[in-house]
């Protein structure tokens, strides 16, 4: 590690489990003090306390404006301020296909993936200097049309349009906003999956991510090194929405060899 973050203080929303967890755990590595907010508080105060006085937990409802001003109150009173915001809480929902999808679940998936992301934004940008850096997740489901998961991939596809408006509306503060779309990693997000599988299937590069990756380029997008990064929706997907990797020839050729040959 080589303090690429010393010095500066961030909140990771979500970081209780997985993604967020691996992030907090590596902004710390690199020099950073982190606020972990999170609904679930045995998780959230858990990983807090392994990390010592480099954290802090509050309990965060993302997608209650009053939770979240709350949250960046309760940074500033314990680090004295905030230069990285990453809103990376996220529930998944319902997989049926479109058809067979009662949508029951569409108000919490917007509130907590869209909404939550844009009242953490707004509530980072109200207290940030110039220099402070948003970094908002989104998911391949985002950006790549699909099937299922309905309420997910309009949540996810709204976080990248949104974070794009507020890259132009924040600019003029000296802020930055750029987003993540992790691929599929093996966390209790998406614990009813075979992620290795589907990896297999999917991705071209056939390395399994893991959470670190994401924080990894967490880590890139709250330095400095990329103060002149605004707007961009950074893949970390092992290829996925490149395109799919190569067809098996024996699944596409329409003339068999002969048995033997
Ligand atoms: N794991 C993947 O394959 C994958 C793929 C694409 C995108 N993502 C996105 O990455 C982000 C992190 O996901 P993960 O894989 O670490 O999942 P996870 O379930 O391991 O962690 C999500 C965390 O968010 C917290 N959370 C949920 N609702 C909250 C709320 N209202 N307020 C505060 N905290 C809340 C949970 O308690 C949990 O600690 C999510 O936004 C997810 O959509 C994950």
């Amino acid at each position: 590690m080589s303090d690429e973050l010393a010095g500066k203080v961030a909140i990771i929303t979500g970081a209780g489990n997985g993604i967020g967890q691996a992030t907090a755990e590596v902004f710390v590595a690199e020099g950073a003090k982190v606020v972990i907010a999170d609904l679930d508080d045995e998780a959230g105060a858990k990983v807090a306390a392994a990390l010592g006085e480099a954290a802090h937990f509050v309990r965060t409802d993302v997608c209650d404006a009053d939770s979240v001003s709350a949250l960046v109150d309760a940074t500033i009173a314990h680090f004295g301020k905030l230069d990285c915001m990453v809103n990376n809480a996220g529930i998944s929902g319902s997989y049926r296909r479109l058809m067979k999808d009662d949508l029951r679940d569409f108000d919490r998936v917007i509130k907590v993936d869209l909404l939550g992301v844009i009242l953490g934004t707004q509530a980072a940008a109200r207290v940030m200097s110039p220099g402070g850096s948003i970094i908002n997740t989104t998911s391949i489901a985002g950006i790549s049309p699909g099937v299922g998961f309905t309420s997910y991939r309009a949540a996810k596809a709204g976080v990248i349009h949104f974070s794009r408006c507020a890259a132009i509306e924040l600019a003029e503060l000296g802020l930055r906003v750029n987003v993540i779309a992790p691929g599929n990693i093996a966390t209790q997000i998406n614990a009813q999956f075979d992620t290795a599988s589907v990896v297999a299937q999917i991705q071209p590069l056939q390395r399994l991510g893991s959470p670190q990756d994401l924080a990894n380029a967490a880590v890139y997008l709250a330095s400095d090194r990329a103060a002149q990064v605004t707007g961009v929706v950074l893949p970390v997907d092992g290829g996925t929405t490149a395109g799919h990797p190569p067809l098996k020839p024996e699944t596409v050729m329409r003339e068999k060899k002969p048995a033997g040959s």
